[in-house]
């Protein structure tokens, strides 16, 4: 029994595919040629190259397998030039599409895609559970709106007798963050004293454990054609700073730039840097800071009732990043980091 993962090569990707292999499977990864594929290097899977775009790959990529995780998708804060919502509709949408066909007509037992918490409403007096409708006519990036399309394409594949469950997520933090990750990067600029300043906010995050175990149970137990969000904590941007604090024992950014005045920069920013720096990537974008200003929680109580999910620590996560990160000297630790029996569980996952 093959288990195919799209987006191995990917910070959820990279972490799934060591949880299945851990737990027996037999794993195929969809990678591309030409990108970052380290996430996968040196581990016992099938390597199989192809875009999501390019429908004939997908039908190759599915042969033989009994179960998908479709964690692929082209992640983006961006905005702006046509061709850039273009290949995130594409690659995301599109994409999602020809992989779920494939999988129809491959006889695939079953999917897990992973969704995003940015495709679920949102819902201004209480958390969000998956019963809170996303507005299409509301002020969204590309990539939130494609990850709302990509739901519709399940329930359209679901339709068609595919064996489809959507894994939702929030914010991802954890090891194994091999590109690595918006969230990572903050992480190693803090840790590096190369973090200028923050910006107030709040958010929904997931512990890189939690997320993949999410997925595993959406597989398991999962009904067709269901969504469960899963979430570790709510953290606003100065708890978030604190642990970062306490786990590599600098001080945050002097400079707390107030959400108002960091929207103003970053639509100036939007309005010029997409023309000249396409594909440059930014810490923020305008749409960045409007969804932390959304200070948004999650409602993972369906998970929890059907599945029977129980999120973890998402300290214990930020420090298996911070472990990962020093343990490839992208982050310089100054003195050894003091490890609780915890967090020594995390730092051997990070080794495995
Ligand atoms: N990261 C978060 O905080 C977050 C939050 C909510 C939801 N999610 C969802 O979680 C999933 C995984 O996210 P992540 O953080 O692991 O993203 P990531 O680190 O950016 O990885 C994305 C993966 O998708 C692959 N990919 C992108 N476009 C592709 C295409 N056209 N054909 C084939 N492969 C393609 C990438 O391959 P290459 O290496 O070749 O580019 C990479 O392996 C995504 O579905 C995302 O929407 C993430």
């Amino acid at each position: 029994m093959t288990t195919l993962i799209t987006g191995a090569s990917g910070h959820l990707g990279a972490n799934l595919v060591r949880r299945l292999l851990e737990d027996g499977h037999s794993v195929r990864v969809l990678l591309r040629q030409g990108s970052n594929n380290t996430a996968v290097d040196g581990l016992n899977v099938e390597r199989v190259y192809g875009d999501l775009r390019d429908r004939p790959a997908m039908n190759a990529a599915v042969q033989g397998c009994d179960r998908i995780y479709h964690c692929a998708a082209n992640v983006s804060i961006l905005d702006g030039l046509p061709q850039l919502r273009q290949e995130i509709y594409d690659c995301n949408v599109i994409g999602t599409r020809n992989l779920l066909q494939a999988a129809l007509a491959a006889g695939v037992s079953k999917v897990v895609v992973t969704g995003s918490f940015s495709a679920v409403g949102h819902n201004l007096s209480q958390p969000s559970d998956e019963n809170v409708p996303f507005n299409p006519f509301g002020n969204h990036l590309p990539y939130e709106f494609s990850k709302s399309f990509v739901e519709h394409e399940c329930l359209k594949a679901f339709a068609d007798g595919l064996n489809v469950v959507i894994a939702v997520s929030c914010a991802i933090l954890g090891p194994n963050d091999f590109k690595p990750s918006r969230m990572g990067r903050t992480l190693v600029d803090f840790a590096n004293g190369k973090l200028p300043a923050y910006v107030p906010g709040g958010f929904e995050f997931v512990s890189t454990r939690d997320i993949v175990q999410g997925h595993i149970l959406a597989m398991d137990k999962g009904r067709p054609g269901q969504k469960y969000i899963f979430s570790t904590q709510f953290l606003t941007v100065d708890e978030l700073m604190n642990i970062f604090e306490e786990i590599t024992g600098k001080s945050r950014p002097r400079l707390r730039i107030p959400s108002l005045l960091m929207a103003a920069i970053a639509s100036t920013a939007d309005a010029i840097l997409p023309r000249l720096f396409p594909q440059m990537p930014r810490r923020f974008t305008s749409g960045a800071v409007r969804i932390l200003q959304m200070y948004r929680k999650a409602d993972c109580q369906k998970a929890n009732n059907e599945l029977g999910y129980q999120p973890t620590s998402i300290r214990q996560a930020i420090q298996a990043a911070y472990d990962h990160f020093g343990q490839r000297g992208i982050i310089q630790t100054v003195t050894p980091v003091v490890r609780s029996p915890q967090t020594k569980e995390t730092y051997s996952e990070i080794q495995r």
